[in-house]
């Protein structure tokens, strides 16, 4: 693996400042454990908290607004993200796309505001389970590669990739280790096809029932450079057990 594995927490709407002592326990963590970089999406009311009590991983959100702001309720920007502390933001996670109805294009655009403001972005894609078993998973990512990865200069520099099965989200099931390896080379060459050169650096993420016990195999996947990991990422303890996986992994 060429570069550090990354892992990221996705919190989803699970947190209030009670939990800020699993994002401090993790950031004490993450000093020692330098073979992974460590990231953590809270919800947005706890970003800025996050940011001040973690201040060695990044912390990113988990939406953001095309718009640079306006008559949107209830909507956060990008700038807003960046002005609370967020280094990063998920964008088309397969919650959003199914609760709000996002297409590519609208995750696109997310995207898109994402790094006009200099945020960098984790673009997720990943196939429904009978999609899968229609045949067609990768048919559909590369779709949605095609309609929601940002393009621009120096949108790959600032792109990951994060590969969730719809159907291996909160389930407890995995797809196999050679499924991942197959569906990750699909992703890495649909990058190079649309970033060129630079499609080669973009980092490619599973997500999906990543635990403590699984992560090790998984993150040994063809062109699998870290982790998205929802439920496992609550408690410092079963996160922590991921992020010393990767770092067994990681070179340096
Ligand atoms: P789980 O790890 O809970 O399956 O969630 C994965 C995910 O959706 C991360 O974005």
């Amino acid at each position: 693996m060429a570069q550090r594995p990354y892992i990221v927490g996705n919190w989803k709407m699970h947190g209030t400042r009670s939990m800020l002592s699993e994002a401090r326990a993790i950031d004490r963590a993450a000093e020692r454990l330098i073979k992974a970089e460590v990231a953590l999406a809270p919800p947005f009311t706890l970003i800025h908290a996050t940011r001040k009590e973690a201040g060695l991983i990044a912390v990113g959100a988990q939406d953001c607004h095309p718009a640079d702001g306006g008559a949107h309720t209830g909507d956060i920007s990008a700038a807003m993200l960046k002005d609370a502390g967020a280094s990063f933001v998920i964008v088309g996670h397969s919650e959003r796309r199914a609760d709000h109805g996002e297409t590519d294009a609208d995750v696109k655009a997310k995207a898109e505001a994402a790094l006009g403001v200099g945020l960098s972005v984790i673009v997720c894609v990943g196939e429904t389970e009978a999609q899968r078993d229609a045949g067609q998973a990768e048919e559909v990512v590369a779709a949605q590669l095609e309609g929601s990865l940002p393009r621009g200069e120096h949108a790959p520099e600032k792109t990951t990739v994060a590969y969730e099965p719809v159907w291996a989200i909160g389930t407890g099931r995995t797809p196999t280790v050679e499924d991942v390896g197959a569906m990750h080379r699909a992703i890495r060459a649909r990058l190079e096809q649309i970033y060129g050169e630079a499609g080669k650096q973009v980092r490619i993420l599973y997500g999906g029932s990543v635990k403590p016990d699984n992560a090790a195999e998984l993150l040994a996947a063809d062109e699998v450079g870290g982790a998205l990991v929802g439920g496992a990422s609550l408690t410092a303890e079963s996160f922590l057990g991921i992020i010393v996986a990767a770092a067994e992994r990681g070179e340096a």
